[in-house]
């Protein structure tokens, strides 16, 4: 998980190994996914929440994240959740297309979210779905 998250997101810093092991130790957080694509949630009583979802580059534009959200709504449904949110830069547009694709709405806007290393922090968009 620790590979595929930092060949996606290029990060100064990726998530370490020791990291997704913390995370993947809670009961809460479920993981899907294998070596060419990762989808990390944590789903609380009826709300579900994506920690992380990313794509190694050389598997993109293959329906990979597409599969792992549609697996993720039903795993987070099975466990009693109604709702899932997730938050996404608002200039990520590969990101936004996918989730508005799969049912995602604009709940919210949280502003200079991201910093960026190049030019001013981005916006992030506060997305969410009924799993209903
Ligand atoms: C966003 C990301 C996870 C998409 O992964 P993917 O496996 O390539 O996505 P899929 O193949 O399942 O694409 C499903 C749909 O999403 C949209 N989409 C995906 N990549 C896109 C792109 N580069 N530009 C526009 N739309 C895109 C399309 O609607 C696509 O359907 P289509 O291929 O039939 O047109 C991947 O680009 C990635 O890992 N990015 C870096 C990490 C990241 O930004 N994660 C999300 C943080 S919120």
């Amino acid at each position: 998980m620790a590979a595929v998250h930092a060949a996606a997101y290029r990060l100064d810093r990726p998530w370490s190994e020791a990291e997704f092991a913390g995370l993947t130790a809670s009961p809460h957080v479920m993981a899907f996914g294998d070596a060419r694509a990762i989808l990390l949630t944590r789903i609380i009583a009826d709300e579900a929440e994506v920690l992380t979802i990313a794509t190694h580059p050389d598997h993109r534009r293959k329906g990979l994240a597409r599969a792992l959200l549609e697996r993720f709504h039903a795993a987070a449904r099975a466990r009693g959740a109604t709702r899932a949110f997730l938050e996404v830069a608002a200039d990520n547009t590969p990101a936004l297309t996918l989730y508005l694709g799969a049912g995602y709405a604009q709940v919210g806007q949280r502003r200079a979210y991201y910093d960026r290393a190049a030019g001013p922090a981005a916006d992030a968009l506060v997305l969410e779905r009924s799993l209903i």
